[in-house]
C-alpha cells in the first residue's frame, strides 16, 4: 500500500519525507487556502520534496477550462497528478489527459458507480471519501469494499484505488486490509499509525537494562 500525505504545508512534508515513507502528496483548494500559499509556488517546491505522485486540483468546472488549467499544472513538474471533480466535465478532462500521458486523480467520489466511470475514463486514481460518508452516517469502508470488488471482476480496469478523507488510524488498517492500492493521510494519522504504548514501555525497559550493562557498541 502506497501512503500519500494530505496536506499543502511544506515544513510537515518535509519532515515526513524524510522518514523515507513517504510516496506521494494530495492537496486540494481547502487545503491550499489553509497554507495561506501561492498554489503552483507550493506545487512546484512539493513536487521537489516528493518525488512521487503530487495531487493538483483545478478550479475550472468546464472542460475546457478544466484542460487548460490542467496543461499550466503539468508545466510545474513531471509528478503533477492533476485532479479533477467527478463530474462528466471531469471525466471528460480525464479522459484527454491520461490519453496525453498525464496522471490524473478523480477527486470526490462517494459511491461505486462514480468509481466505476472515473475508472472507465482512464484516471489514474480514484479518489473515494471515506470520513465525508462516515460523517453523514453511512459507511465510507464499504465503499472502498465495493470499489475493490468492481476493480477486481474487471482486469482492464486499472485505475487505482486511493482511499481518502481518512479520520482514523483504523481507517487505514481497514483500507490496507480491504486492499486500497494508496491511502492519503492527514500528518497527525501518518505519524499516529506508528503509536503503541507497549513499544515505548518495552524500549524504556530494553534502555535500562543496557545501562546496567556498562556497554558500547561502537
Ligand atoms: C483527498 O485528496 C482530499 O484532499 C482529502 O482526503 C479530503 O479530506 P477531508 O474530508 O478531511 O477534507
Amino acid at each position: 500500500m502506497k501512503f500519500f500525505v494530505d496536506t499543502a504545508d511544506v515544513n510537515e512534508i518535509k519532515e515526513l519525507a524524510a522518514t523515507g515513507l513517504l510516496d506521494g502528496v494530495t492537496t486540494n483548494p481547502s487545503l491550499i487556502a489553509k497554507s495561506g500559499r501561492d498554489f503552483k509556488e507550493a506545487i512546484a517546491e512539493i513536487c521537489e520534496i516528493v518525488p512521487g505522485p503530487v495531487s493538483a486540483e483545478v478550479a475550472a468546472t468546464e472542460t475546457a477550462g478544466m484542460l487548460s488549467e490542467a496543461r499550466e499544472l503539468a508545466k510545474i513538474a513531471k509528478n503533477v497528478t492533476i485532479k479533477v471533480p467527478l463530474t462528466f466535465d471531469g471525466l471528460r478532462a480525464c479522459k484527454e489527459l491520461t490519453g496525453d500521458g498525464l496522471m490524473v486523480n478523480v477527486t470526490l467520489c462517494f459511491n461505486a458507480n462514480q468509481a466505476l466511470l472515473a475508472a472507465k475514463a482512464g484516471a489514474t486514481f480514484v479518489s473515494p471519501f471515506i470520513g465525508r460518508l462516515d460523517d453523514a452516517g453511512q459507511d465510507g469502508m464499504l465503499l472502498i469494499r465495493e470499489i475493490r470488488q468492481i476493480f477486481d471482476n474487471y482486469q482492464d480496469l486499472t485505475t487505482d484505488i486511493l482511499a481518502a478523507s481518512i479520520r482514523t488510524v483504523n481507517h487505514v488498517r481497514e483500507a490496507a486490509l480491504i486492499g486500497a492500492d494508496v491511502a492519503t493521510i492527514p500528518p497527525g494519522i501518518l505519524r499516529a499509525l506508528i503509536k503503541h504504548p507497549l513499544t515505548d514501555k518495552g524500549l524504556d525497559a530494553f534502555l535500562a537494562d543496557w545501562a546496567k550493562t556498562g556497554q558500547k557498541i561502537v
